[in-house]
């Protein structure tokens, strides 16, 4: 199986993602690490805790990260998780605390002592990839790659132009994209189109095992979008999830190298990632002057049908073993 860390801010689809990663045979989830986002880092240490235990997998190391991101203060997505980041499902209070190691410290470890190169799927804010980039540079060489959740080509969700993940901590992206291993960008514009039908909703939450009952209950919950109505917006998103599938089944995944850069102004662009899809964007080169970008491989056209199927049968299968 594949050696992963999933740095997450569960976060209704990051615990679909957990689930996911527990439960695929071609994954083996090393550790979990939280930071602030969905919700306060607390409230994100807590959800990752409990999810795991209903996912039978209480084992997994979890580090606490960080509370906010480089430079801005902590906003969170309670609007659309729910007051407790996770759908308010009422779910129990986890048995245990997290790790003595902060999620710093807990990645360093987990990669370096990893016999084979760990793939990182971060699907939160940036910031505790951008510190142990930069606290720790060694860690590159025994980083597979990074396929992160964040930005858009298209559309954003936080702002017109700006993905949530990138625009709570644009400064975080930037170091993430400039650390010089191979990254994959999970953006919206395939994140948006992994929904599962509303039947298999159904099945799921009349399951007897926690676990497939929980991804059910996630899946039924509706993200309510900035500025529209509550409820506005379809229920059965994979979310995070989709990222994950990526890593376990990446032929369902369309993506291309193209030079990326992330927005850092003040003004209505910050947090955007800006996607180079010119075919000849060398041409233009005088006017931009020489500073070199990111190449970045960036998902572009996504399976649909392939990800929820290798989704659905994953979880329901691990509960009838
Ligand atoms: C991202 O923002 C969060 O609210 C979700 O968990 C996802 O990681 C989507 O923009
Ligand atoms: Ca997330």
């Amino acid at each position: 199986p594949i050696p992963v860390i999933i740095d997450c801010d569960t976060g209704v689809d990051d615990a679909l993602a957990l689930l996911f990663a527990v439960r695929h045979p071609g994954i083996d989830l090393r550790a979990v690490t939280c930071v602030a986002g969905n919700t306060d880092v607390d409230g994100v240490v807590r959800n990752t805790l409990t999810v795991l235990e209903q996912a039978g997998a209480p084992d997994i190391p979890v580090g606490r990260g960080a509370a906010r991101p480089l430079i801005e203060p902590a906003r969170s997505a309670q609007h659309v998780h729910g007051a407790d980041g996770m759908g308010d499902l009422g779910l129990p209070a986890p048995k245990r605390t997290a790790s003595e190691l902060d999620a710093v410290a807990l990645l360093r470890r987990e990669i370096l002592a990893s016999p084979r190169p760990v793939t990182l799927i971060p699907t939160a804010p940036l910031t505790n990839i951008a510190l142990l980039l930069r606290t720790h540079p060694e860690v590159t060489r025994n980083i597979e790659r990074i396929v992160f959740m964040g930005g858009a080509v298209g559309s954003g969700n936080a702002t017109p132009v700006a993905e949530f993940n990138v625009w709570h901590d644009p400064e975080a992206a930037a170091i993430l994209l400039t650390a010089g291993v191979p990254i994959t960008m999970y953006g919206l514009d395939v994140f948006m189109q992994v929904v599962v039908d509303t039947p298999d909703v159904h099945r799921l939450r009349a399951s007897a095992d926690p676990g497939t009952r929980l991804a059910g209950d996630l899946l039924a919950h509706r993200p309510t979008a900035i500025g529209e109505e509550p409820e506005a917006e379809e229920a059965g998103g994979l979310g995070d999830a989709g990222a994950v599938c990526a890593v376990a089944d990446p032929g369902g995944l369309t993506t291309r190298l193209l030079p990326v850069e992330v927005s850092l102004d003040a003004g209505p662009t910050r947090g955007q990632t800006v996607v180079d899809r010119r075919p000849r964007a060398g041409e233009y080169e005088i006017h931009e002057g020489s500073r070199e970008r990111a190449l970045v491989d960036v998902a572009l056209e996504v399976d649909v049908e392939r990800y929820v199927k290798l989704y659905l049968e994953t979880v329901e299968a691990a509960s009838r073993t």
